[in-house]
């Protein structure tokens, strides 16, 4: 499975704070917000993975994250030349899918939960067997604000909706979707909406049409967090700091990922840790990379 962040937008909700800077890029808490994404797709196994961002942010991006290769996985990148819908990321991102299937993660969704690996990873063992799309809901108090699912028992998504005036269920559909390769057919057959972009949603119709849309519940033990108003992000960010705190653990902390996923050993943790102790993030990786260092040993 390839993995794709779409990080574009002009976050003009958060002007003036993202004039200058990507919405994406800016701190939750102790991270760059595109980390918890990133983590996400990482949890999943997932270690070929395209970020697409507007021209102007995409440089900032790479100077971030980089090849990829110190983490033992492959970040590439792509311009999104205009604001053109999300489903774009499939036109853009087609060569990089090839013939694999897809994970597409906003780069603006924070997700946290326990268990969270293990899920990811039988939705994604499920995708690959039977085809088709997974969503993934979450219930929401303003599900008018998102794409809207209604599902029946089995998790068989039955409608989709895109900000509806009068939602079906309180299930928002969240910004992380797994699909086969069909997905770069269908977006190819796009045509914009009403307000000139290339919809999700309408990418997840087809598949809704298709009666092979799959629609996972995260339930409300689950946290999917908004970051997109001064409000909500300096929520995530206290919501990130209060359990970071409490537990004395790292959430989206990718070199403790690719350290649990065996793609680097506890020395080039160590290493990555070193090149930056004198913040608290650094010095967790330290820490963690340390004490696999002594388990190994
Ligand atoms: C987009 C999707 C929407 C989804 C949401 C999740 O909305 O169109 O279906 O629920 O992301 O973050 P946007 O944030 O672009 O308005």
């Amino acid at each position: 499975m390839k993995g794709i962040v779409l990080a574009g937008g002009s976050g003009t909700r958060l002007h003036p704070v993202t004039r200058a800077v990507s919405k994406q890029l800016l701190p939750v808490y102790d991270k760059p917000m595109i980390y918890y994404p990133i983590s996400v797709l990482m949890l999943a196994g997932i270690t070929d993975i395209l970020v697409i961002s507007t021209p102007v942010d995409l440089p900032a991006f790479q100077r971030l994250l980089g090849d990829g290769s110190e983490l033992g996985v492959r970040f590439s990148y792509a311009e999104q030349q205009a604001p053109n819908g999300l489903a774009e990321a499939f036109l853009i991102g087609a060569e990089h899918v090839g013939d694999d299937t897809a994970a597409l993660v906003l780069g603006d969704n924070i997700f946290h939960g326990q268990n969270f690996s293990t899920i990811l990873a039988h939705e994604r063992a499920r995708l690959e067997a039977e085809k088709g799309c997974v969503l993934f809901g979450y219930p929401v108090r303003d599900p008018g604000r998102y794409g809207v699912g209604e599902a029946d028992e089995a998790g068989r998504l039955l409608s989709i909706e895109e900000k509806p005036e009068r939602p079906r269920s309180n299930r928002a559909i969240t910004g992380l979707y797994f699909y086969d390769n069909d997905v770069l057919d269908i977006a190819r057959g796009l045509t914009p909406s009403a307000r000139g972009e290339l919809e999700i949603t309408d990418v997840n119709r087809a598949y809704v049409a298709r009666g092979n849309a799959r629609l996972l519940d995260l339930g409300r033990g689950f946290a999917w967090l908004d970051t997109g108003t001064h409000e909500s992000l300096i929520e995530a960010s206290q919501y990130v700091q209060v359990l970071e705190h409490r537990q004395g653990v790292r959430f989206a902390c990718l070199e403790e990922i690719a350290l649990v996923k065996g793609w680097i050993s506890p020395e080039q943790a160590l290493a990555l840790g070193e090149r930056q102790a004198s913040s608290g993030y650094g010095a967790y990786v330290v820490d963690v990379a340390t004490r696999a260092l002594s388990t190994s040993s």
